[in-house]
């Protein structure tokens, strides 16, 4: 199992390029499964997740053919609409092809994702709103049967603001008979990105980014080519990498349009960023200020950047609170970060950080995604060596890590 050794210290400078959006990619290449025609994509960052998608739908018989960062995916005939156990444990976003799958064939079974490490992620609002477009939807032996021949549009008011949940109801409504409302839907820059790719296939969609999303259903979808976005979350990890390191780094390739709410805390803890218009720029402090930060839905501040503050806070001058309101399972990375001497206070949903003057490196463990960034981060700055094993949590969600860090005059390797 490969871990990445990084010897702490050096101070980050240069430029790298920032890849296209795994949470982005994601949802649209299961979006491709609404036509018979052919959906390329340009920007698609080279990830496991993504890979596993693509064999997913290859699986379900979709033609796919990737060439560096381009994927062309033709679901001509669907011969297979199941996604199984096996594959969806391994990447839970899998549940997306749930709704495109019964709004083209008429049938799916998709199994239940399951929980992870940050919690149970249930999937009862894709769910709900499949029955409230008149699909019959039953859960047998951990696997999600819905069948419809043709859905209905619907109003569907989620309880809660779910950005996969949204995704997946836009998609059914594409195809759906009729006008669909989703109230209460996520405004997540990765759901407009999502429209506007279903938009270029001939869909009628009003309202991606707002609250309140509408679509007029058509008789079928057509081919297009769609430039995924940049990650907002790759750049805030490297802005964060680069805060705690003192450093200066230019990120090309992305755009601070979606990371106001990060920015904001980077330049409260004393950096300086200018945006430029497909580039961001950070300077450095000397040291950072510890910065109080609280979750929520787009465009508040993004779960996905919780624990690389963590970290960022652990070494800034003074306290602060840390409150994760989204997943009730968000701290695993604590732990490890106080193996590396962090001073850190877990009270249900909140985390008092006390900035120390200097962590020590250490052997850890990475948990999920975001944890193993945020280990990342602080491995950076740690006196000395950080060992991180199971980094394969790391290549769920960023392209290259390594060499991205080594670019920026980090000093990491990746050993078995
Ligand atoms: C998406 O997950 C992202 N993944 C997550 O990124 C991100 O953390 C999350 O949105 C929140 O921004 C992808 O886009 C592939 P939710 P998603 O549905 O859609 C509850 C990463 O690190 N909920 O918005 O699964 C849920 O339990 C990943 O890149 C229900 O109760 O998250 C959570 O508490 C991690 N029932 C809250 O809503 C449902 O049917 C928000 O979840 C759906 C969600």
């Amino acid at each position: 199992m490969d871990k990445l050794l990084i010897k702490g210290g050096a101070r980050l400078a240069g430029e790298i390029a920032i890849s296209g959006a795994k949470n982005a990619a994601l949802p649209l290449l299961c979006a491709a499964l609404l036509t018979d025609e052919a959906v390329t994509f340009t920007n698609v960052p080279q990830l496991k997740d993504i890979a596993t998608l693509l064999r997913l739908l290859a699986d379900m018989g979709v033609q796919v053919s990737r060439e560096g960062d381009t994927v062309t995916l033709q679901a001509r005939e669907i011969s297979n609409p199941v996604a199984s156990y096996e594959l969806v444990k391994t990447m839970r976003a899998a549940i997306l092809v749930l709704c495109p799958l019964v709004a083209r064939c008429g049938e799916a079974r998709v199994s239940l994702p399951g929980g992870c490490a940050i919690g149970a992620r249930p999937v009862d609002q894709h769910i709900k709103g499949l029955q409230a477009m008149g699909a019959e939807v039953n859960v047998d032996h951990g696997y999600v049967l819905a069948k419809s021949p043709r859905l209905k549009g619907a109003r569907i008011f989620t309880d809660m603001v779910t950005v996969t949940g949204t995704e997946n109801l836009m998609m059914a409504a594409a195809l759906a008979d009729g006008v669909t409302v989703i109230e209460n839907a996520a405004r997540e820059p990765e759901v407009v990105d999502l429209a506007n790719c279903l938009v270029a296939m001939g869909a009628q969609i009003s309202g991606a980014g707002t609250d309140v999303i509408r679509v007029q259903g058509v008789a079928r979808l057509h081919g297009c080519t769609h430039r995924i976005m940049p990650d907002r979350i790759e750049t805030g990890t490297y802005l964060c990498a680069a805060a705690v390191t003192g450093g200066e780094v230019r990120l090309n390739n992305t755009s601070s349009a979606y990371l106001d709410a990060v920015i904001d805390k980077l330049m409260d803890a004393g950096c300086e960023v200018q945006a430029e218009r497909h580039a961001i720029h950070l300077k450095a402090p000397a040291r950072l200020k510890a910065v109080s930060l609280r979750t929520s839905p787009y465009p508040a501040f993004p779960t996905d950047m919780q624990a690389q503050f963590m970290a960022l806070n652990s070494v800034a001058e003074g306290s602060a609170m840390i409150r994760e309101t989204i997943f009730e399972n968000r701290f695993m990375h604590a732990v490890e970060l106080q193996r590396l001497g962090a001073d850190i206070k877990i009270d249900g949903n909140s985390a008092l950080v006390t900035g120390v003057e200097k962590l020590q490196g250490a052997a850890v463990m990475a948990t999920d995604l975001r944890a193993s960034a945020s280990l990342v981060i602080a491995g950076l700055v740690a006196e000395g060596e950080t060992l991180i094993d199971r980094i394969y949590h790391l290549d769920r969600g960023y392209e290259k890590l390594d060499e991205k860090l080594v670019a920026l005059g980090a000093s990491v390797s990746r050993t078995s």
